[in-house]
């Protein structure tokens, strides 16, 4: 059963959570499974969960250190709890303990799982699991309904007998049980299975020690697609200019400088991408050369020679196979005619128009786009790019699967 998810799976990382209770044995089943279906698996453990099953068994399993301790340098030099908190593409709590529960609720932080949960905005999901009566407490109906309106999952319990004698709601889902959960988790979506790859934020072309040219990108509309992106189930990586962003959850990126940076690290990455998208706002000259030293101010005019750059989003659809291509075109006039003729030079199905002044489109919170395409034009009116991120990436999504039925056909 893994082998066959394991295109949904691979690669995928998954914080398994593990709290305090008999079931917690149950769960190295589940880390087996995800591990034999290639995903990436960490583990972290309440101090309560150590008393169940042994932090070297999961360690034996995933073949990383299992973390347990808040304030241990030797976790924190490994990979520190912030670090891995914006890791995770799921957080899977399995047990989740009615006293794990009710910390999650409130907003504990007295472990380090549960300022993992505080601090991480990855998809949270819990199995819980105790005492039927525990359970069935009003107290843990409060909190675990409460954790599901803020939109955490929760994997089950199971009816049956328990480990105390009692019957009734509250064991542990089966690891098997758990396990497609999760694949589901990653099957949903209009970007389900889809690899996108997508340029965001500026390019800095250096001039000598200390200065660059560059533009004024914040990088929010690609991070916004990304993030988008990923609530479509797709496995998302991101090549970032320098911006003040943080990695969105669920994204893998490769920060660069400069326009010939950003090209190799999409070129090195292309053959795995099924949808790029070029959302950058990359420099179309570099300076010639770049001086060792700070140049020094003259009296008399100074010259700058500037060469092309590489044009990533081109050679991109000039590849033999090449990915479905979204490109942008930011355009301060005759927005719509120069966008489509940027579409039309460079190949591509589909481009945002963008509008951009010294207040809109670009370094700017919100953003207005109209899509160009052989089947039309769409306009998505300005809106947070978070929200129009989400419009964009539905549209994309419809004119890929249609494309690649054509295709298919
Ligand atoms: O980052 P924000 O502050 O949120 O602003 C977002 C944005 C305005 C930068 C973004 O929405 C946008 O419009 N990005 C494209 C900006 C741009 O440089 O467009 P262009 O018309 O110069 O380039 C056309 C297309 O070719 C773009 O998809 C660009 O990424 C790509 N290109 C351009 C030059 C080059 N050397 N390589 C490329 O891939």
């Amino acid at each position: 059963m893994a082998h066959s998810d394991s295109h949904i799976l691979a690669g995928r990382r998954i914080l398994l959570g593990i709290s305090g209770g008999i079931a917690a044995c149950k769960t190295a089943e589940l880390a087996r499974l995800l591990v034999t279906a290639s995903c990436d698996v960490r583990v972290v453990m309440t101090p309560a969960a150590t008393q169940f099953i042994a932090p070297l068994t999961l360690q034996a399993i995933t073949g990383w250190p299992v973390s347990t301790e808040i304030f241990d340098p030797q976790q924190e030099a490994a990979m520190g709890h912030i670090a891995l908190a914006r890791w995770a593409d799921l957080i899977v709590i399995a047990p989740a303990s009615a006293d794990c529960i009710a910390k999650l609720y409130t907003g504990q932080a007295d472990t380090l799982l549960h300022t993992l949960c505080l601090a991480s905005t990855a998809p949270l999901a819990l199995a819980p699991a105790m005492n039927t009566h525990m359970w069935q407490h009003p107290a843990t109906q409060a909190n675990i309904q409460g954790l599901q309106q803020r939109g955490v999952r929760c994997w089950g319990p199971a009816d049956g007998a328990q480990a105390c004698g009692d019957t009734g709601p509250g064991r542990l889902s089966e690891p098997t049980e758990l396990y497609q959960h999760i694949v589901a988790h990653f099957t949903h979506g209009s970007l389900a299975d889809c690899h996108l790859l997508l340029t965001a934020g500026p390019t800095r072309e250096p001039l000598d020690a200390v200065r660059y040219i560059g533009n004024r990108s914040s990088g929010r509309m690609g991070y916004a697609i990304a993030a988008a992106a990923v609530e479509q189930g797709a496995r998302v990586t991101l090549i970032s200019g320098p911006t003040a962003l943080a990695c969105p959850a669920g994204v893998t990126r490769y920060l660069v400088q400069t326009a010939q940076q950003m090209y190799d690290q999409v070129m090195a990455r292309i053959a795995q991408a099924d949808i790029f998208v070029a959302c950058a706002a990359v420099a179309d000259y570099r300076p010639e050369t770049c001086a060792d030293h700070k140049i020094k101010k003259g009296s008399t005019p100074y010259s700058l020679t500037l060469v092309p750059n590489p044009d990533i989003l081109a050679t991109v659809a000039a590849l033999p196979k090449p990915p479905y291509c979204l490109g942008f075109a930011a355009e301060t006039d005759q927005v719509l005619a120069h966008a489509e003729a940027k579409r039309q030079a460079k190949q591509i199905p589909l481009l945002a128009a963008n509008q951009v002044s010294a207040t809109t489109g670009i370094e700017t919170d919100e953003n207005a786009l109209t899509l160009l395409s052989d089947q039309g034009r769409i306009h998505l009116p300005q809106q947070p790019k978070q929200r129009l991120a989400r419009q964009l990436i539905h549209h994309l999504a419809e004119q890929y699967h249609a494309q690649t039925a054509v295709q298919n056909s």
